[in-house]
């Protein structure tokens, strides 16, 4: 069991869920058992998150590119999401998390936008946790929607451009109020952050790991904190104090 200080949690983990499909491969299953396994992970890293004392925690459930998967992929992905936050909503009910997503929503089907309405509303006064999905997110998109925002504004005349300040971007984004991640983690051996959190994660730590997601579970989740606690964050300032 690690060794974990509950006084150097991290308070954000946001996680790149990877390697549902190479899951189900070998197992020689279709892809989408890959994914419903996957979905039995998010489940146990959330109870874990909760009883860990992780405050913030974000799962990269569906990019902007993922859109480009076959239709029945797609459409199998959405209909797990839903279920989910169906199936879950007691769960989070009963241990104080808040549920909210990043992305553009308005992309996903009429019957998923509405679950996700209902499962913001019903968990909106709750103070313990918070799980973000991003659904349908994009970084750059990010970006540019924030740049619009941030542009009618000094149209407007509310703002001028010598004003704009880097807290004024932060809280232009989908993610405006939240703290910036603590901790990354990408399961499935794959090093890239495919377009997540680039502005905010510009002092996150990053832990990789082989396990493919539907096998990451929460003892592997208190090693990557474990990890994560004997990392030196300076935010590039020296060490010295
Ligand atoms: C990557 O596996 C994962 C996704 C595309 C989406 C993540 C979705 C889940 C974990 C399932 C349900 C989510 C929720 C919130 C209930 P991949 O298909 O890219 O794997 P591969 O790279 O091995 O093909």
């Amino acid at each position: 069991m690690p060794n974990i200080d509950p006084q150097n949690l991290p308070k954000h983990v946001a996680i790149i869920m990877d390697g549902n499909g190479r899951w189900a491969k070998k197992k020689v299953m279709n892809r989408i058992r890959g994914h419903e396994e996957g979905a039995g992970s998010v489940r146990n890293i959330v109870k874990a998150s909760r009883e860990i004392g992780i405050h913030w925690l974000t799962l990269y459930a569906f990019s902007e590119e993922n859109w480009k998967r076959p239709k029945y992929e797609v459409e199998a992905l959405m209909k797990l999401l839903s279920r989910f936050l169906k199936g879950e909503l007691d769960e989070m009910l009963n241990n104080g998390i808040r549920f909210q997503t990043i992305g553009r929503i308005d992309k996903l089907p009429k019957y998923v936008q509405d679950r996700v309405q209902k499962t913001v509303e019903k968990t909106s006064r709750n103070k313990d946790m918070v799980l973000t999905l991003a659904l349908s997110y994009g970084s750059r998109q990010e970006v540019s929607d924030a740049i619009q925002k941030i542009a009618k504004r000094v149209e407007s005349g509310d703002l001028t451009s010598e004003k704009i300040t880097e807290q004024i971007i932060s809280d232009s984004l989908y993610t405006g109020g939240m703290p910036d991640p603590d901790l990354l983690i990408r399961t499935s051996a794959e090093y890239r952050l495919s377009n997540f959190l680039l502005w905010q994660m510009a002092y996150t730590e990053f832990y990789f790991t082989p396990t493919l997601w539907p096998e990451f579970r929460k003892d592997e989740y208190l090693e990557a904190i474990e990890e994560y606690q004997k990392r030196e964050r300076r935010f590039g300032a020296t060490g010295e104090k």
